[in-house]
């Protein structure tokens, strides 16, 4: 499973990609307005530390104006992966800038047929929202599930993109289900680490060593 971070805030991207955890990066138009700067400077930054696909999501709504946006986009970086929304124009752009030669994210996915439409448009990406399928009541893993036997009944090659994670649980469970990739916000992906029983035995093995008088080296 590939993990993305899900931010445009550049100093945790560089400490995550410098951790090695870092397979890409995903923004949208809210992180580019928490990160408070501009899209074009801050995602060449991006782009400069990840060598995987760096997400930049497009603020038009017709086909024209998206590619358009697009094109512009593309020129920031070569690892530059567009991000369109789940529409009519968005799928008609997702087929236009594949065409282009550049990958393309289709976002704002909540039900399997949408997904089904992401992957026959050619999409390289299909990104469910995990956390706001939950928030409305219903299970957001569920539709990760669903993806993934549709996706393999029919050899699609768009890969399934598990984003709006708000926990390590979610995470566990897409790659339970065979998600190719997770977003994840920094602070959850840090979080994956974790475990009570592995601070406990470090500090016994510290003590431990301690209390032995060695060194090693
Ligand atoms: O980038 C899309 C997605 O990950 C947004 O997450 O937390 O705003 O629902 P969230």
């Amino acid at each position: 499973m590939k993990f993305f971070v899900d931010t445009a805030d550049v100093a945790e991207i560089r400490e995550l990609n410098e951790l090695g955890l870092l397979d890409g990066v995903t923004t949208n138009p809210s992180l580019i307005l928490k990160s408070g700067r501009r899209i074009a400077e801050v995602t060449r930054e991006i782009c400069d530390i990840v060598a995987g696909p760096v997400s930049a999501e497009v603020a038009a709504t017709d086909y024209s104006g998206m590619m358009k946006e697009a094109r512009t986009l593309a020129m920031i970086a070569d690892n530059i992966c567009i991000k369109v929304p789940l529409t009519l124009d968005g799928l008609k752009a997702c087929r236009a800038i594949r065409a282009e030669g550049r990958m393309v994210n289709v976002t704002l996915c909540f039900s399997a047929n949408q997904a089904l439409l992401a992957a026959k448009a050619g999409a390289s990406f299909i990104s469910p929202f995990i956390g706001r399928i939950d928030d409305a009541g219903s299970d957001g893993i569920e539709l990760i599930s669903e993806i993934r036997t549709i996706y393999d009944n029919y050899d699609f090659k768009t890969e399934i993109l598990a984003a709006s994670i708000r926990t390590v649980n979610h995470v566990k469970q897409a790659a339970l289900i065979g998600a190719d990739v997770a977003t994840v916000p920094p602070a959850t992906l840090k979080a994956l680490v974790r475990h009570p029983l592995t601070d406990k035995g470090l500090e016994q093995f510290l003590a431990d060593w301690a209390k032995s008088g060695q060194t090693i080296g």
